[in-house]
């Protein structure tokens, strides 16, 4: 079977955004490959953060992904396999400083900082977060990589480094994985649909789903849907963003109904509105009941995570033992 790696940064809640452009695949992925799914906490150490709320948003992301049913088995908490910032250290003397500094999320997250009013740290590790995440992918041999478009340049350099590794000691042994790229609804924000739905603008920016039913029936309400430029016959941004989330949870009849009205220039935004509450609150609702299930049974969850992280570090552990002997390291034996 061919091998999957993804990960995903505990960032607190689940959104749709998250869940149709990524956990949704996951899913869909889990049983057609062999997978690896991290929560990567060290990568979440490289932009400012309270101890306490990473260690609660590391579970909170985990079980959370169970509520999305993945697996146990296929999951890992990044900083249970150490490996990987081993790996990222070896990894880290085969790319060169100008490559990191060409990465685009490195120049995005370093102007968000520096916007930051307060005394930030733009630190080394969000410069080699890039490092990090090629080692998470390296260290499993991963054939595939489900990426969306804003992480293809770290994949390029994940397999720029396993070439250059493997032409300095004369092997074959790190693959380049390949991205996999699956078409995603592009979600956009309610609020403001000239932006994408994300955590970063604010509650009202995101739908989550895991989130109060009162909540997300308002938020839908309220979306915007007559800003932006439309030309006759064309749906305006925020339209176009409820008519997404109909297919996204797959209501292609109330979709079709509401589509015709629109064609006929009859389309009621009440109604549009309406429809798209009724179907989210529905899609959404195992999600909710799930969650709870594992919230009630925290230990148990929390158990499973751990023996499937651990299983999974011995996968990483053999990685690391053939990069020693492979790169002039030490192993016991030697
Ligand atoms: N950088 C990714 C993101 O921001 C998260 C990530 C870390 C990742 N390691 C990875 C994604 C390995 C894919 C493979 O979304």
């Amino acid at each position: 079977m061919q091998r999957i790696l993804s990960a995903i940064q505990p960032t607190g809640d689940i959104h749709l955004g998250n869940y149709f452009g990524a956990i949704q695949n996951w899913k869909n992925l889990q049983d057609k490959y062999d997978c690896f799914y991290g929560v990567v906490d060290y990568h979440s150490m490289t932009m400012p953060y309270k101890a306490t709320d990473l260690r609660e948003n590391t579970w909170k992301m985990a079980f959370q992904l169970l509520a999305c049913e993945i697996k146990p088995e296929k999951m890992f908490i990044q900083s249970l396999v150490p490996e990987h910032t081993e790996l990222c250290w070896v990894l880290s003397c085969f790319c060169s400083f100008g490559e990191l500094s060409r990465m685009t999320q490195f120049k995005d997250k370093m102007d968000q900082l520096k916007n930051q009013d307060k005394d930030v740290l733009a630190s080394s590790g969000l410069f080699i977060y890039p490092v990090l995440q090629a080692a998470d992918i390296l260290i499993y041999h991963a054939d595939f990589v489900p990426v969306g478009k804003d992480q293809e340049q770290h994949l390029e350099l994940a397999r720029n480094i396993a070439e250059r590794f493997n032409y300095q000691f004369g092997t074959e042994y790190f693959k380049a994985p390949k991205p996999l790229f699956t078409e995603i609804p592009k979600l956009l924000s309610p609020a403001d649909p000239s932006k994408k739905m994300s955590k970063s603008l604010g509650e009202k920016h995101f739908i989550n789903v895991f989130g109060d039913e009162a909540f997300i029936r308002k938020q839908i309400k309220s979306a915007v849907t007559d800003t932006g430029e439309t030309t006759e016959g064309k749906m305006s941004a925020g339209v176009e963003n409820l008519f997404t989330l109909l297919k996204a949870c797959g209501n292609t009849a109330g979709l079709e109904s509401l589509n015709n009205d629109f064609k006929a220039g009859q389309l009621k935004y009440s109604l549009l509105k309406e429809t798209v509450s009724e179907t989210l609150i529905n899609f959404l609702q195992p999600f909710g009941e799930r969650y709870k299930e594992i919230l009630a049974d925290k230990k148990k969850y929390k158990q499973l995570i751990q023996d499937s992280s651990a299983e999974i570090r011995k996968e990483a552990q053999k990685t690391l033992k053939e990069v020693r002997e492979l790169s002039g390291l030490m192993n016991l034996k030697n």
